[in-house]
C-alpha cells in the first residue's frame, strides 16, 4: 500500500454523526458523501428531492455506514425541530452540522419584490440560525466526549465568496450571505467556551445547479472564467474536501474563521491588468 492510499485508510470521522442540510444535489451532496466515506454516520436532509435524496443515501450507506433522508424545509421552525428530533432519534446524538441549503433568486433591486427578498434571507440566513441553534443545544445538552472528540460539536457554514464581493442583481443574496457571515462570527464568540467549533466554507463559482445557466452558455463561461484566476469552475469535491477537514480533528485550532476556496475569485482579478 502506499502512503496515499494508506492515509485515505484512516477514516477520520469515524464515530461521529453529522447533518448536511441542501444535501440531495451540489455541495451538500458532495459533503454528505465525503463525510460518510470518512466514517461518518450521515442525514441527509432535503426539501422536495426525496429520489435523489434517497440515492445519496444509498452512496453513504455503501461506506458501511448509517445513513438516513430527512425532510425539511429549513426554514420553518417546527420542521427544523422536528429534523433534529428525528437525527437523534436514529444517532443517539450529533457531532457536526453542515448548513449549506441555499436558494438565489435573482432580480434587479429597483424591480426586487418584498416576497423575493425575504424568500432567499429565510432559507439562506434564517435557515441557518435554526439549524446552528438546534446543534449547538444538542451539543452543549452533551458536552465532550474526550474519546470521541476535544469539541463538543462542530458547525460548518457553507457561505459563498458574496460574504465579501457586492453583486449586482444579488442584492438579496449578497445580504443573506453577509449575514451569514456576521452569524457565524457572533456564535463562534459566543459558543466557543462551550467548545463549540464554528467556521463557514465561501465556496466561489463551483459547477451545481445553482449556476448552471451560466456555466452551460459558452459565453457567459468565459465571462466568469476571466474572474477566476485559476481558470477553472470549482467542483463540489473542491469544497468537500475541506468541509471534511473542518468536521475532524485536524482543524482543532481553526474557530470563528472563513475559509475561502474559490480558486481566487476574491484576489480582484479585474486589477492584474488594471488600476
Ligand atoms: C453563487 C453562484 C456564483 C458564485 C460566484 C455563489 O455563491 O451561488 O451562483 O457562481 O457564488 O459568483
Amino acid at each position: 500500500m502506499n502512503q496515499k492510499s494508506r492515509l485515505f485508510e484512516i477514516k477520520r470521522l469515524k464515530g461521529l454523526s453529522a447533518l448536511v442540510t441542501g444535501a440531495s444535489s451540489g455541495i451538500g451532496m458532495a459533503i454528505a458523501v465525503a463525510l460518510g466515506r470518512e466514517g461518518a454516520s450521515v442525514a441527509v436532509n432535503y426539501r422536495s428531492s426525496e429520489d435523489q435524496a434517497n440515492e445519496v443515501v444509498k452512496e453513504i450507506k455503501g461506506y458501511g455506514v448509517n445513513a438516513l433522508g430527512v425532510k425539511a424545509d429549513v426554514s420553518s421552525p417546527d420542521q427544523v425541530e422536528a429534523m433534529f428530533d428525528k437525527v437523534r432519534e436514529k444517532f443517539g446524538t450529533l457531532d457536526v452540522l453542515v448548513n449549506n441549503s441555499g436558494i438565489q433568486k435573482d432580480v434587479p433591486f429597483l424591480e426586487m419584490s418584498p416576497k423575493d427578498w425575504q424568500k432567499v434571507l429565510d432559507v439562506n440566513l434564517t435557515g441557518y440560525f435554526l439549524c446552528a441553534q438546534q446543534a449547538a443545544r444538542e451539543f452543549k445538552r452533551r458536552g465532550v466526549i474526550p474519546e470521541r472528540s476535544p469539541s463538543a460539536g462542530k458547525i460548518i457554514f457553507i457561505s459563498s465568496v458574496h460574504e465579501l464581493i457586492p453583486w449586482s442583481n444579488h442584492c438579496n443574496y449578497t445580504a443573506s450571505k453577509g449575514g451569514v457571515m456576521m452569524l457565524m462570527k457572533s456564535i463562534a464568540q459566543e459558543l466557543a467556551p462551550m467548545k463549540i467549533r464554528v467556521n463557514s466554507i465561501a465556496p466561489g463559482a463551483v459547477k451545481t445547479p445553482i449556476n448552471e445557466q451560466v456555466w452551460s452558455d459558452p459565453e457567459k463561461r468565459d465571462e466568469l472564467l476571466k474572474l477566476i484566476p485559476v481558470n477553472r469552475l470549482g467542483d463540489p469535491q473542491d469544497i468537500a474536501t475541506v468541509a471534511v477537514w473542518l468536521a475532524s480533528d485536524e482543524s482543532d485550532y481553526v474557530h470563528g474563521t472563513t475559509i475561502f476556496v474559490d480558486g481566487g475569485m476574491t484576489l480582484y482579478p479585474g486589477f492584474a491588468a488594471g488600476g
